[in-house]
């Protein structure tokens, strides 16, 4: 319990907890904006470092996203040896001497599941806090525990920790029964060490798990299929060293390509990858923005009136979830009703109220939300319940009416580098208060 504390204590002060974000709208953005590695890549590639006891060599790490620190956290508390070479982050997983992930590292980011599947695949054994529920949603694990299963791991449930256990795992074939983006990332992680062959199907085809394919082939793996819903590997004995540089974050990218089109500027996002972002850049065209794409480069242009275009969320490649809560801030400022459907999380419009507060006009009908626009927004002071609310409020401070201040920081700075700079850099009037 005393470690418990001490861990707490130490993120309250390396992190900021307190910090607050301020805003003065207004200001249409302009100029280049440079996307950082993937967060939703870099979890399940650090954890994949568990798989071999030779030093991975990961480039492109958003070292500073502190669910990318927390991951590191969990491996050096497993025992890896992490450092950093220059830019390039080198895990060694060769004095692995603990087993269990706390509950107090699982309940601040639920990705620490990732470890599951590598340490039972490699070491036969692997006990994990349950992540429990999120602001988003109840989010169970039924599915990574039920494919384990599916590989022989004896999986039992006690005191808020899963324990996974066998001697080694052996290949299966597993359909999900839903998609799951870490549901397929642990599974993979699991059957490449598993005897044999296994056929994964229904996976999900998430940019980052194809990311994770390719970091997994050059350590040695015997994979197949990334990119279609059916997976297949062949477990090999072990895994050796690689290097691997991590794709940009799409929805980094996604949120400053809104920043730009919300204040009615023209940015340009760059390092990031055109074709990740084809589901939003469809409905920022129907809304009437000007888009040019480059090979790792987006311009975008919003000068005149935007259209309300609805959206759904499905999995990758529709339009993801990650960028609902922004596309609705920008749909305040759209001509019409625009309607978002939610699909994928039960809980995923806790930005709404907080919207409402700065005078925005939407309605919520179960898992549907009706944005009346085009409405003049206010600045107001607002709490952030989730890393992509946080960020919807962000952008609604950017172009409403005088200050707005952004309050429990902490959830924006899970998943994005230092938002406040990059997006200073483009000329808004932001500052963070520590
Ligand atoms: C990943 O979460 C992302 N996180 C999320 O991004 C993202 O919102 C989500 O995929 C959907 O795209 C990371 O990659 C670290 P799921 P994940 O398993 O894998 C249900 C962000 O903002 N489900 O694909 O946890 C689940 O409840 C974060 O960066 C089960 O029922 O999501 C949800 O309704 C937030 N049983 C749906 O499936 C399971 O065993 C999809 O969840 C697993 C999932």
């Amino acid at each position: 319990m005393f470690i418990c504390g001490l861990f707490s204590s130490f993120l309250v002060i390396k992190w900021g907890i307190m910090d607050k974000i301020r805003i003065v709208g207004g200001r249409p953005l302009d100029g280049e904006v440079r996307v950082s590695g993937a967060k939703n890549s870099a979890l399940p590639c650090i954890a994949a470092s568990l798989l071999t006891a030779d030093p991975v060599f990961l480039r492109n790490v958003p070292g500073k996203v502190r669910d990318v620190s927390t991951m590191i956290l969990l491996l050096e508390h497993l025992g890896t040896n992490a450092s950093w070479e220059g830019s390039a982050l080198r895990l060694q997983a060769d004095a692995i001497d603990e087993f269990e992930a706390p509950y107090d590292m699982v309940k601040t980011m639920r990705a620490s599941v990732l470890v599951l599947g590598p340490l039972v695949a490699r070491f036969g054994k692997a006990v994990v806090s349950l992540p429990g529920g999120c602001a988003i949603g109840a989010r169970p694990i039924d599915m990574h525990l039920e494919g384990l299963q599916a590989f022989g791991a004896e999986i039992r449930i006690e005191h808020g920790y899963v324990s996974a256990r066998a001697k080694r795992l052996k290949g299966a074939h597993y359909r999900f029964p839903n998609i799951t983006v870490t549901g397929t990332e642990n599974l993979i992680m699991a059957a490449v060490l598993a005897e044999g062959k296994t056929v994964l199907e229904n996976c999900a085809l998430e940019p980052e798990i194809a990311d994770l394919i390719a970091l997994l082939r050059m350590m040695g793996a015997n994979i197949s299929g990334e990119d279609t819903p059916t997976v297949t590997i062949h477990g090999v004995d072990s895994l050796y060293t690689a290097q691997h540089s991590i794709i940009p974050d799409r929805i980094e990218a996604g949120t400053f390509l809104i920043a730009g089109a919300i204040t009615g500027g023209s940015v340009t996002v760059t390092h990031c990858v055109p074709g990740h972002l084809a589901a939003l850049l469809e409905k920022l065209g129907k809304s009437g923005c000007r888009l040019d794409a480059g090979q790792n480069s987006v311009h975008i242009e919003n000068h005149g009136q935007l259209h309300p275009s609805d959206i759904e969320t499905h999995p990758y490649p529709l339009f993801p979830t990650d960028l609902q809560a922004q596309y609705m801030a920008l749909m305040t400022q759209a001509n019409g009703i625009c309607r978002i459907h939610e699909n994928i999380f039960e809980n995923r419009f806790m930005h709404v109220a907080e919207l409402q507060r700065m005078r925005a006009d939407i309605k919520v009908h179960g898992h549907v939300a009706e944005v009346h626009g085009r409405t003049a927004l206010s600045g107001a002071c607002v709490m952030a319940t989730d890393l992509r609310a946080s960020a919807s409020l962000l952008l609604a401070g950017l172009v409403a009416e005088g200050v707005t201040v952004l309050q429990r920081v902490y959830h924006i700075d899970r998943g994005y580098e230092r938002i406040e700079e990059k997006l200073r850099q483009l000329g808004a009037e932001i500052e963070r208060i520590s």
